[in-house]
């Protein structure tokens, strides 16, 4: 296995890991709060801190580093608004996961005997708040990887800046097209990628290393 193939491997799997343990153990605080019994509450909140010690804290930290490293092999324009929009989105899922790893390190205590149920009420219904656009937004950077949407657009170019994305971006826009656009990567050895993106009348090597 190449370089490449190995890291984007890793990062397929981190980001499995990332969605799927949120995923799950969201759903197994949600069944133990629902289920009013505090002894369950208090094992489960346990072990939901271990698994974001264990698995997503590893993951979140890897998720970043293994795609900047895909980014910079594919010489995608840091400029484009897929990149762009895939840094916000990371950093505002950080924003709210900080949050709800602090909050489920409360309930713990509270579950373990240290305070009441009014705090415990208000502090679920933040883990929710903060939950549900987390999840959203993990969806849309999936939606984001898979698609590339917004790769061959720059947001440079809508700050009249003249970079070479920007021409790129434009020939886009001038294509009739441009939703046909498809962004392919032919290997021509382990460490060598040839990223092209491809419109209608457009066609061009963005990058050979
Ligand atoms: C700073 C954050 C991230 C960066 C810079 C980044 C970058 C990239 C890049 C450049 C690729 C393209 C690899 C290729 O097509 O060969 C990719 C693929 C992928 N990324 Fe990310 N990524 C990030 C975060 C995430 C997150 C948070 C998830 C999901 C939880 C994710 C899931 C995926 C998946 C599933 C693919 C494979 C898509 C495909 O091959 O069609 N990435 N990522």
């Amino acid at each position: 296995m190449d370089s490449y193939s190995l890291i984007k491997t890793v990062h397929i799997i981190s980001a499995s890991i990332l969605f799927g343990t949120g995923l799950g153990t969201a759903f197994f605080m949600l069944r133990a709060h629902l289920s009013g019994n505090r002894e369950a509450m208090a094992v489960t909140m346990r072990n939901v801190v271990l698994a974001d010690w264990i698995f997503t804290t590893p993951a979140v930290i890897i998720q970043p580093l293994t795609g900047l490293w895909l980014v910079f092999k594919l010489a995608i324009p840091l400029e484009s608004a897929w990149f762009v929009s895939v840094v916000i989105l990371y950093l505002l899922i950080g924003a709210c996961w900080i949050p709800v790893v602090a909050i489920q390190i409360k309930i713990r205590r509270i579950l373990a005997g240290g305070g009441g149920p009014e705090e415990y009420g208000t502090l679920m219904k933040a883990w929710i708040a903060l939950g549900i656009p987390a999840f959203l937004m993990v969806l849309i950077l999936f939606f984001l990887m898979v698609t590339k949407a917004g790769i061959g657009t720059s947001i440079g170019a809508s700050l009249g800046r003249d970079q070479s994305v920007n021409s790129i971006s434009n020939e886009m826009a001038s294509s009739n097209a441009r939703a046909s656009k498809k962004w392919a990567v032919e290997f021509t050895g382990a460490t060598r990628a040839h990223c092209r993106f491809y419109t209608a009348g457009c066609a061009f090597s963005a990058s050979e290393n």
